[in-house]
C-alpha cells in the first residue's frame, strides 16, 4: 500500500479533473478564510502598526545584509524547528505534526496533479512521502492532542472534551487518518466492498472542515507565527525591542518559580 499512488487508483472511477479542481478550491478557502480573519481581527494591522512605533526607537539600523541573515536564521531555526515551544515533548510532538503535514501536502499535490492517470507511473518516492507525512501527522496530532493540550495536561479536563479550539488539531488528524485508511482499503481492490468508497468521502469532507475552518480555527498560526517570529528578532537587533524595557544588568533572581514543579493545580 505504502507505494502505491492512491489517487492514480482512484482515477479508474473518478476524472484526474476532479481532486485537481478539490485542491485548487482548498487553496481558495484557506486564502478567504485567513483575508476574513485578518479583516475581523485587525491583527495585521496591529501587528505592522506597532512594528512601526517600535522602529522609531530603534537603536540602530540593520543594514540589507544584516536583515537577510536575521531572516535566514530565524527560518532555518525559530521557524524550522518551532523552537518556541522550548524542549521536550510538545516541541517534537508539533514538530512530528508540522513536518508530517508538510509532507503530505507536498505529495497529495504532487501526485494529483503530475501522476493520477491510471496509466500514471508514479516514482515510488511519492506515496512513500504521503503515506509518512500522514503516519507523522497522526502521531504528532494525538500525541498533543490526548496527552499535551493545556486544558488535559494542566487544567484537569477529561480528554474527551472537545471544545472550538480544538478544530484545527481533530481536522488535521481526521485528513491523515482517513487517507490513511482510504489508502489502505483501496489497496486491496475489493471491487464488490464499499467501505473504501466511505473512508474516501470521510476523507473528503475532514478536507475540507480543516480548510474551509481556518476562520474558526487555529490553522492560520501557520502563517502568523512565522511572522512574529522574523519582527521579534529584527526588533532585538535593532534595539527597538517591541518598546519593552531592556534586560536587567544583574541576573534574574526569581528562584525556581514554574520550574519547580509542572504546572498541574489549577
Ligand atoms: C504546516 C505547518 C504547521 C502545522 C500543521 C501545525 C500544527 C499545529 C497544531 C496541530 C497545533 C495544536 C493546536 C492546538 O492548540 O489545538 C499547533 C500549535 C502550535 N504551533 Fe503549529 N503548526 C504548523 C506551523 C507552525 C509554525 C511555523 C510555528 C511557529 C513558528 C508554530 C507554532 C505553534 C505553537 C507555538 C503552538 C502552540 C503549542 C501549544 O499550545 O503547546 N506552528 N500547531
Amino acid at each position: 500500500m505504502i507505494t502505491i499512488n492512491p489517487f492514480s487508483a482512484l482515477s479508474e472511477n473518478i476524472p484526474a479533473l476532479v481532486p485537481q479542481a478539490f485542491i485548487i478550491f482548498m487553496v481558495v478557502l484557506v486564502i478567504l478564510g485567513t483575508l476574513i480573519d485578518i479583516i475581523h481581527k485587525k491583527n495585521v494591522k496591529y501587528f505592522f502598526n506597532n512594528a512601526k512605533k517600535a522602529k522609531k526607537s530603534a537603536t540602530r539600523e540593520l543594514g540589507v545584509g544584516e536583515k537577510t541573515s536575521i531572516i535566514a536564521k530565524t527560518i532555518v531555526y525559530d521557524i524550522g524547528t518551532t523552537s518556541e515551544l522550548g524542549a521536550g515533548k510538545r516541541r517534537v510532538a508539533h514538530l512530528l505534526g508540522m513536518y508530517g503535514t508538510i509532507l503530505f501536502w507536498i505529495a497529495s499535490a504532487v501526485m494529483i496533479f503530475c501522476y493520477s492517470s491510471p496509466s500514471s507511473n508514479t516514482p515510488s518516492v511519492w506515496p512513500i512521502v504521503w503515506h509518512i507525512g500522514a503516519i507523522m501527522t497522526v502521531i504528532g496530532g494525538c500525541w498533543f492532542w490526548f496527552f499535551l493540550r493545556v486544558d488535559v495536561y494542566s487544567e484537569g479536563q477529561p480528554w474527551y472534551r472537545i471544545i472550538k479550539a480544538d478544530l484545527f488539531v481533530l481536522a488535521l488528524i481526521a485528513t491523515s487518518l482517513f487517507g490513511l485508511i482510504w489508502s489502505y482499503l483501496q489497496s486491496l481492490a475489493l471491487n464488490d466492498r464499499w467501505d473504501d468508497k466511505v473512508f474516501l468521502v470521510l476523507y473528503a469532507v475532514s478536507n475540507i472542515i480543516l480548510f474551509g475552518g481556518v476562520y474558526w480555527s487555529k490553522f492560520a498560526h501557520m502563517f502568523y507565527k512565522p511572522g512574529a517570529a522574523i519582527q521579534k528578532n529584527l526588533a532585538e537587533a535593532d534595539g527597538s525591542r517591541d518598546n519593552l524595557p531592556p534586560p536587567a544588568d544583574k541576573p534574574e533572581q526569581f528562584g525556581l518559580g514554574i520550574k519547580r514543579e509542572a504546572p498541574k493545580h489549577y
